[in-house]
């Protein structure tokens, strides 16, 4: 059942407190490095101020430590900053969350006008869901709108304590959220087949739910990134000095067994004599990684197979790259399976944080279906898990 959007509320001349997820990745000076996010929460945050509502938003920015001093980079500033130049208004930002400063300025708020919240995980109540937080967040605004998706897997009070305070009828989910729970229908009940699942990065432990999950809906499972070598590790073969999880090998043969013939593993790897830029590289055909060589990335047989595979997808899932991407000799293989999602005619989602990354940096954004802000719930909603902060939030 669709929940009910920010379309659904009367916003004029309300004050509409937006749960945003500004998680965004910060420069060694605190900057944003990557406004993805921000970008993503336009459509929510300029239908309000078009429909003559204000703005009162709410975000973390890292995981503060508590201490002041050390938590002075999670400061909201920056990312205020970003949001005044990408909405094209001046923004009014807040050091405090609830605190007289907040509540001066948001009772002052006239319509069009936006406020930025400082860190919401500045305060000991957000992480423990505290309804006491609750009430003073909940009383600075009218309604309530939960338009980050990154955040939804976590219980904190910004999340559900908040909006539990609003009536029913003043709760909802912005256009972000909503276009990401469409494409995880998609995912998770309507598939169109063949369906495929790119799996990627370093860790299978750290899958393994997703991937037992999404056995029991794809066609097939192509695997690339570091836990190729885990599984090729506990098949038997040597791996060189290839990254390995020796503690997991249990879970990989678990995988291996479950998946039968829908699990595919590369047949060739790019492979270097370190894992870092400039180093020697040869491509090496077959399981097995020779004595003293690194595996960095799918070689160009694995790309031909897994993108032929890929463009004649029905729905495809990508989640983690296929190699250390960020090193320029090593991109090659996370670049092509970008380009074959480009060229799917089928349904192609890029969840996680890593993937949605390399799709952007090739350019390729615009190019898939859809690319989600999240990374952890990303993964846990194809897990099948359901969210208490969605809980909250009334069907239409
Ligand atoms: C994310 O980046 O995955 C979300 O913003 C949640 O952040 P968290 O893992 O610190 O809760």
């Amino acid at each position: 059942m669709p929940k009910r959007t920010v379309r659904d509320l009367d916003v004029r001349g309300k004050k509409v407190l937006v749960r945003v997820d500004f998680n965004v990745p910060q420069t060694k000076s605190g900057d944003v490095a990557d406004d993805r996010r921000i970008r993503a929460a336009l459509p929510t945050l300029n239908d309000v101020l078009s429909r003559g509502g204000s703005l009162i938003l709410v975000s973390h920015l890292g995981r503060p430590s508590g201490d002041p001093a050390a938590d002075a980079p999670f400061r909201m500033d920056p990312v205020a900053a970003r949001l005044a130049e990408l909405i094209g208004r001046s923004v009014k930002k807040t050091d405090d969350t609830v605190g007289p400063q907040a509540q001066a300025a948001c009772a002052n708020l006239a319509p069009g006008e936006i406020v930025v919240l400082e860190n919401v995980r500045f305060n000991k109540g957000e992480k423990k869901g505290d309804p006491a937080f609750a009430k003073q967040m909940a009383a600075l605004a009218d309604a309530y709108v939960n338009d980050a998706f990154g955040t939804c897997h976590r219980d904190e009070a910004s999340m559900v304590a908040v909006p539990e305070q609003f009536p029913a009828a003043r709760r909802a989910i912005g256009f972000l959220v909503e276009k990401e729970l469409q494409i995880l229908d998609t995912l998770l009940s309507h598939p169109k087949s063949p369906y495929l699942a790119v799996m990627g990065g370093a860790k299978v432990s750290d899958k393994i739910l997703v991937i037992e999950s999404l056995l029991l809906k794809v066609d097939k499972l192509l695997i690339g990134g570091a836990m190729t070598y885990t599984f090729l590790k506990a098949q038997g073969h040597s791996v060189g000095q290839s990254k390995v999880e020796a503690d997991k090998l249990d879970v990989a043969r678990h995988v291996l067994q479950l998946a039968g013939a829908k699990l595919v593993l590369p047949v060739d790897h790019l492979v270097a004599s370190q894992p870092e830029a400039g180093a020697a590289t040869k491509v090496v055909e077959g399981p097995t990684i020779p004595d003293g060589w690194f595996g960095m990335d799918i070689g160009p047989q694995t790309i031909e197979l897994y993108s032929g595979i890929i463009r004649d997808a029905g729905t495809v899932v990508w989640n983690g790259p296929m190699g250390k991407f960020e090193v320029a000799a090593f991109a090659t293989g996370t670049k092509a399976i970008a380009q074959a999602l480009a060229d799917s005619h089928g349904v192609t989602a890029v969840g996680g944080g890593e993937s949605a990354e390399a799709v952007e940096k090739f350019g390729l954004a615009d190019k898939v279906s859809h690319v989600s802000t999240g990374g952890g719930a990303f993964l846990e909603s194809l897990e099948g898990k359901s969210f208490n902060s969605l809980k909250v939030i009334p069907d239409r």
